[in-house]
C-alpha cells in the first residue's frame, strides 16, 4: 500500500451523503418537523411498548430531538441521541432543556459510534438511514452497541413510495412548504432510499443477518434483534 506523506493530511470520510444538514437548513427542518408532534408522539407511543423506564435508549440521527423527547416523556427511559450535524445537537439539547427533560445529545458518526459494546436496550434511527455514507458499518454498529436481546428500529422513506403517499404527507403543511419537500423527496431522497430488497440485502450482510421488514405507503420499517 502507497504510504502518505508525513506532512500530508487524510481528510476523515464524509458521514453523510450531501452537503449535510447544518446552519439554516437545519433550522428550517426543525421547524418543519415541528408540525409532526402527532407523528413523533403516535411513533413514540408504539415504541414505549419496547422500552422502560430502566432501558437505555439510542437514537441514532435525531435531528431536533422531537421523537427522544416524546419517548423520554411517555417511559422515562435514559435517552442518548448521536447526530453529526452541531446545530442538530444544539437544536435538540434546546429542545429538551425548553422541555425540561434530561437528554444527552453528542456529534458523532452513526458509522462510528463513541459507545462501548452492549449499552443499549433499544435503538431507533428515524428518517435518515439513507443518507449514511456507510450503512453497512452503521448496522454493525447499532449491532455492537446493542445488549444481547436489544431491538434496533430503523424507519425510513421507501425508494417506491407512491406520489399518493407524498400527497398525503405534504397536507396542511403550506403551498411552498409542500413544494419544496415534494421536489426534496422525487429528486435527492428518491436517489437514496432503499428498497425493501435493498434493505433486506444490506441486512444481510450486517451482523444481525436477519430483520423484520414492513412496508407503508410513504415508508418502511425494519425490525432487528441481535
Ligand atoms: C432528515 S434528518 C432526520 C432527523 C430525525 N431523525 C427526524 O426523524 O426528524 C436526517 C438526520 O441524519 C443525520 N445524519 C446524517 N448522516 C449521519 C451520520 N452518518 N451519523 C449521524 N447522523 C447523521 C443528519 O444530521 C440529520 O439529523
Amino acid at each position: 500500500m502507497a504510504k502518505v506523506p508525513a506532512n500530508m493530511s487524510v481528510a476523515a470520510p464524509k458521514a453523510h451523503k450531501g452537503v449535510g444538514m447544518e446552519g439554516f437548513v437545519a433550522k428550517w427542518y426543525a421547524r418543519q418537523t415541528a408540525h409532526d408532534r402527532d407523528e413523533f408522539k403516535s411513533t413514540a407511543r408504539r415504541l414505549a411498548a419496547h422500552v422502560s423506564a430502566g432501558s437505555r435508549v439510542l437514537e441514532v440521527a435525531p435531528g431536533p430531538g422531537f421523537l427522544a423527547i416524546e419517548l423520554v416523556k411517555l417511559t422515562g427511559c435514559r435517552m442518548v441521541g448521536l447526530d453529526v450535524s452541531r446545530t442538530f445537537v444544539r437544536i435538540a439539547s434546546e429542545n429538551a432543556r425548553k422541555a425540561g427533560l434530561r437528554i444527552d445529545f453528542e456529534e458523532g458518526d452513526a458509522a462510528d459510534l463513541p459507545f462501548p459494546a452492549q449499552q443499549f436496550d433499544f435503538i431507533v434511527c428515524r428518517a435518515a438511514f439513507k443518507n449514511f455514507t456507510r450503512p453497512l458499518e452503521a448496522l454493525d454498529e447499532m449491532h455492537r452497541v446493542l445488549k444481547v436481546g436489544g431491538v434496533a428500529l430503523i424507519i425510513d422513506l421507501r425508494k417506491d413510495f407512491s406520489q399518493q403517499a407524498v400527497k398525503d404527507y405534504v397536507k396542511g403543511r403550506g403551498a411552498l412548504s409542500g413544494a419544496i419537500i415534494k421536489l426534496t423527496f422525487n429528486t435527492m431522497l428518491k436517489k437514496r432510499a432503499y428498497t425493501k430488497e435493498g434493505m433486506a440485502a444490506l441486512v444481510s450482510q450486517s451482523q444481525f443477518r436477519q430483520g423484520d421488514i414492513r412496508l407503508d405507503p410513504l415508508g418502511f420499517e425494519v425490525w432487528l434483534r441481535k
